[in-house]
């Protein structure tokens, strides 16, 4: 089954629990964003604690794509540093995994997966970003959709599906002018997913803050969007490649809409959960 349309929560609010023994990441934290019961698909954030270690050269039966938003994680001689990004494909052989002071990182998986410690058959050289660091990565300021509407755009683009075109995207929006009346609406027809690094986005759906998480399935029309303080945000575009149809015509912006989200039966129970001051998700 798909996973539902969730747009969107405050990602604070959703709980934090352990991991499992069994698990690929054993006693690591984790706090789920969204899944997919039957694939075992899933957007989470991992809290590793300080300590944690995979202490041998292993692989994964999973492709993982993640993006460190705390701390710091070695795999092999690979450091990643708050935010790093990598997309490790399924089998990719993988040193030993250590996080000395404890790191938070966004992780997905695209089905279940356990820890091996055998050779494995080879992993797919293509789908392969051993690391991104975004801090210091040539962002792209002219490619960004002429109709989103801001200032200070720019667009990194971490990761481009050989084959599916799927895509995994920041972008970072300035200040939108209060002048700003009016703009189009957009539609996709592919998931579009993302999770807001810092600053806020005004919707119809409410006002996105710091750590706010959507999953918008194909061929949902949204916004129109504007930004009053500018913000960073993190996107997937998942099942097919990105592209946007806009309307022709313009609605009003709401810079201040009261929070009224499309949350699957299970997540309701957030709907009205209070936001914890000081945490970024
Ligand atoms: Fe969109």
């Amino acid at each position: 089954m798909a996973r539902p349309h969730i747009e969107f929560l405050q990602s604070q609010v959703l709980p934090w629990f352990t991991l499992p023994g069994t698990a690929a990441r054993p006693g690591a934290d984790c706090k789920i964003l969204s899944r997919d019961a039957e694939a075992g698909a899933v957007s989470v954030i991992l809290r590793y604690p300080a300590g944690f270690a995979i202490d041998r050269p292993h692989r994964l039966d999973s492709d993982e794509e993640f993006y460190v938003l705390k701390g710091e994680v070695s795999i092999g001689d690979t450091v990643y540093g708050e935010g790093a990004y990598a997309f490790l494909p399924k089998d990719f052989p993988r040193g030993p995994m250590r996080v000395s002071k404890g790191a938070d990182v966004l992780t997905f998986f695209p089905h279940k997966h356990d820890n091996h410690f055998d050779g494995g058959a080879g992993y797919d050289k293509r789908k392969l970003v051993e690391k991104v660091d975004t801090k210091t990565a040539a962002w792209d300021v002219a490619g960004v959709d002429p109709k989103v509407v801001g200032s200070g755009l720019a667009k990194l683009v971490l990761r481009l599906d050989p084959d599916s075109g799927e895509r995994t995207w920041i972008l970072r929006m300035g200040t939108s002018s209060p002048d700003l009346k009016a703009a189009p609406l957009e539609t996709h027809p592919f998931v579009e997913e993302m999770l807001l690094l810092d600053g806020a986005i005004s919707m119809p759906w409410g006002v996105l803050r710091q750590g706010a998480y959507f999953w918008r399935p194909g061929g949902i029309q949204h916004g129109p969007i504007a930004s009053k303080p500018g913000c960073t945000a993190f996107f997937r575009c998942k099942e097919g490649p990105f592209s946007t149809n806009w309307t022709s015509h313009t609605e009003t912006i709401q810079w201040d809409a009261p929070y009224q989200p499309v949350l699957p039966p299970d997540l309701q129970k957030y709907k009205d959960a209070p936001v914890p001051a000081g945490q970024a998700y």
